[in-house]
């Protein structure tokens, strides 16, 4: 039986990860699940966001099923003890550097989108973001100008092989859609987004059937908006990454549909709601599980060979928004639990 490490972590992520193991079980997926502790709530039982035996289970696990880190209770600890440091921690020590967030609006949901109908309907992409470079990862601290200034920095940095392993995930996913590549950077302003360029220019010519542009993240943050329906699949850096998905949802219907995946390359991943801790609703079953759930079915599709089990759950999702079932963030009164019932009900 395959291992599945169960990190819920804080805020409504516990909520969520209880739902989509409801729908697992109900689903007759048999998986060996194992829970340990990440983030604020690792930290408050060990000292740690990201334990030694939290990090081991996740080694040995065959895929990881995450929930949400962040606290704000945490956010005046040392940076390093805080608990995004959690999420931040497994995507490095595992070598996830792929991360892939779909965004396709679920029909029923176009009165959700923040978009007018007719241009919500649109969308159906996939960003491609790199996980394990860029400022994220870059030298940072804090100084002191010349002038006794207090100064915080960050590097921003890619090397040409991390561009290039990103590009070719970015172009194999082109090559298993509409064959279009978008490449988002800042090449009119930084050295970093420069070689981005070059290098993902240079990787295309491996794959002569995907049509890639390239745009500006600014661009494409306004095209997102204007025209959605014309991104196939995106492929960016981090950070650029982590606001354009976030804005993707939204267009989307609800932060709290997407799902994502964090691969590394032999195919193990981590699966993640994009959607953070929300501190303000935890606890109150307001919180929409069917990101987690829609990430659970990424879990087996990628690195379970399980899609026919996927394809169930996933057509279980768009039944019960097809029956009505909504909650809060959709615009509806159902719970938690409530919309784990539906999906349930769904697959029967
Ligand atoms: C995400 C989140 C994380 C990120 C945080 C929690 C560190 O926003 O997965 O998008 O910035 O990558
Ligand atoms: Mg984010």
């Amino acid at each position: 039986m395959p291992l599945i490490a169960l990190l819920p972590g804080d805020g409504i992520g516990p909520e969520v990860i209880a739902e989509a193991v409801r729908v697992l079980d109900a689903a007759g997926c048999a998986l060996d699940f194992q829970q340990a502790a990440v983030g604020g709530a690792a930290y408050r039982e060990s000292g740690h966001p990201l334990p030694e035996t939290t990090l081991d289970l996740a080694r040995r696990a065959d895929a990881i099923l995450f929930g949400a880190v962040g606290d704000p209770a945490c956010d005046t600890l040392e940076r390093r003890l805080r608990p995004e440091q959690a999420i931040l921690g497994l995507r490095r020590e595992l070598a996830l550097f792929a991360n892939l967030r779909p965004a396709k609006l679920f029909a029923e949901l176009a009165d959700a989108s923040a978009l007018r109908p007719e241009v919500a309907a649109e969308i159906d992409l996939v960003i491609v973001r790199e996980l394990n470079g860029d400022v994220y990862f870059g030298e940072k601290g804090m100084r002191t100008t010349p002038a006794g200034r207090r100064q915080g920095y960050d590097v921003m940095a890619y090397d040409e092989d991390e561009v290039a392993r990103i590009a070719r995930v970015g172009f194999e996913t082109a090559m298993a859609r509409g064959r279009t590549l978008c490449s988002v950077d800042k090449a009119n302003v930084l050295e970093t987004s420069q070689l981005w360029r070059d290098v993902v220019t240079e990787i295309a010519s491996e794959y002569p059937q995907v049509a890639l542009s390239h745009m500006y993240v600014d661009n494409a943050a306004m095209q997102l908006v204007r025209n959605p329906g014309q991104f196939d699949v995106i492929v960016t850096g981090n950070l650029f990454g982590d606001i354009l998905s976030d804005q993707a949802s939204m267009c989307a219907g609800s932060i709290g549909m997407l799902p994502s995946a964090s691969l590394d390359s032999a195919g193990k991943g981590l699966y993640e709601p994009i959607h953070g801790s929300a501190p303000d609703i935890a606890g109150q079953g307001k919180a929409n599980p069917l990101a987690t759930i829609l990430s659970a079915a990424m879990m087996l599709r990628y690195s379970l060979g399980r899609a026919e089990e996927a394809d169930r759950i996933e057509a279980a999702v768009a039944a019960a928004l097809a029956g009505g079932a909504r909650t809060p963030d959709l615009g509806g009164t159902l719970s938690t639990s409530q919309m784990g019932d539906a999906v349930i009900e769904a697959l029967a």
